[in-house]
């Protein structure tokens, strides 16, 4: 199909629609009305918009205070809350942030295009779900677009901009230019399970948690050897009770999935075990760690050899998978290696890192593990093997 080239971007005086005012589209509601776009929010709930608007104003006034925006009415009144999903009549974009189901994505979404008008970009925040099937429902489906932001929205800075196999070049120049202009740094990546960051970061759960399976060591041990020895923000567990085990099993089972069972991906049943119990983590008090008050919280066992033994073996995973992304041209390599450093705080892009370990080092690790262990989840990835065998390296 031929593309036309005079597309008009999304200005500033044009509305941009949020629907759902949950975490992420209060989130992704803030953002845009900071950056001078007057913003349509709705939810069904009534309730919930109440709770988006208290929670915006207090976020809003502390910015203020501490002098990052001039003004919080100002931004506040840019931002309408309404029931009514009639009220996007009017908007250049509509990004969507309800519920993570299939069938009520497209039914919104099929109905979202009687409503707007027949230039608007429908864009989807999921997480897991398929771009492709999400515009299906659409008579426009060249128009609908994955647009995937972090969690919290206003602080994280990666955005994923995911077009469908239906998607026009046009909605795609036009929302990635509108998210720029937002300031923050975006990503492009294929419509495939988990885009970049929710695909390559697996290991960092999975592998810790086979790796506490295994009786190798302990919750605190191995967020130790990460966070000390790795350099990482936070350890897989404590973040694992951060994210909840409930929502980060569900994620690991449905990339699992998607992916035709491939055992790279396969889930654990700690965490679900973990989950079942109600041991969501923070937010229900208890999850690898015990969050109550005078709890104490487990010692490590700093044993240098052994936290660069978990250091390794979890690292060796995820460079992988950002080499497996790579070869299958999920995402250019600068944006695999922005999208691990800016989505999720990652001390460095995974093939950055790769380069300053050496690539022959990270294949005799993999090689060596997968020898032991017979298992497919410690294949390396084919374009490792062609580096290693041709020289070179990503950067
Ligand atoms: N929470 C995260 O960390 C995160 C990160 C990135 C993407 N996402 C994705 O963003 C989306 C929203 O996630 P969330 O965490 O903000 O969820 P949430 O539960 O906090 O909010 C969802 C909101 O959507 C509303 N809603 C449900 N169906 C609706 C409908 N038909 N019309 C209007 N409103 C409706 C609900 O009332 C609720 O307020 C999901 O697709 C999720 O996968 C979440």
């Amino acid at each position: 199909m031929e593309e036309t080239n005079n597309q008009q971007l999304i200005t500033k005086n044009q509305i941009v629609g949020v629907l759902g005012a949950g975490s992420m589209g209060s989130g992704i509601a803030q953002i845009a009305a900071t950056q001078q776009h007057n913003v349509v929010l709705v939810d069904l709930s009534t309730e919930v918009l109440k709770k988006a608007k208290a929670s915006l104003t207090k976020i809003l006034n502390r910015l203020e205070e501490k002098e990052r925006i001039p003004s919080a009415q100002e931004v506040l009144n840019r931002i309408t809350f309404s029931e009514k999903v009639t009220d996007f009549n009017n908007c250049g974009i509509v990004i969507e942030a309800i519920i993570e189901n299939l069938e009520v994505k497209q039914k919104v979404f099929s109905n979202l295009e009687t409503i707007v008008s027949d230039t608007c970009i429908l864009a989807s925040n999921t997480s897991s779900l398929s771009i492709a099937s999400i515009a299906s429902a659409c008579k426009k489906a060249e128009r609908v677009i994955g647009i995937h932001f972090f969690n919290p929205a206003p602080l994280m800075p990666l955005v994923e901009i995911i077009p469908a196999v239906q998607t026009s070049e046009e909605t795609k120049t036009v929302s990635r230019q509108l998210i720029d202009d937002w300031k923050k740094v975006t990503v492009l990546a294929k419509d495939t399970p988990g885009f970049i960051v929710n695909r390559v970061a697996r290991p960092f759960y999975g592998e810790a948690l086979r790796i506490y399976e295994e009786g190798i060591a302990d919750f605190a041990t191995i967020d130790w050897a990460m966070t000390e020895l790795g350099g990482f923000r936070m350890g897989p567990f404590t973040l694992m009770d951060y994210i909840g085990n409930d929502v980060n099993y569900t994620v690991t089972e449905t990339v699992f999935a998607a992916f035709y069972y491939d055992q790279r991906y396969k889930p654990s049943f700690t965490q679900k075990r973990h989950s079942e119990a109600g041991w969501y983590g923070r937010k229900s008090g208890r999850g690898y760690y015990n969050y109550a008050e005078g709890a104490e919280m487990p010692a490590a066992n700093k044993d240098e050899a052994l936290g660069k033994q978990i250091l390794d073996r979890i690292l060796m995973m995820l460079i992988n998978e950002a080499i497996d992304a790579l070869f299958l041209n999920i995402a250019t390599k600068e944006d695999i290696d922005l999208a691990m450093t800016k989505g999720v705080n990652y001390p460095k892009g995974l093939l950055a890192w790769a380069d300053e370990i050496g690539l022959e080092s990270v294949l005799n690790q993999l090689e060596t593990q997968f020898n032991e262990y017979g298992e497919d989840r410690y294949r390396p990835s084919p374009l490792l093997r062609r580096m290693v065998k041709e020289g070179g390296k990503f950067f």
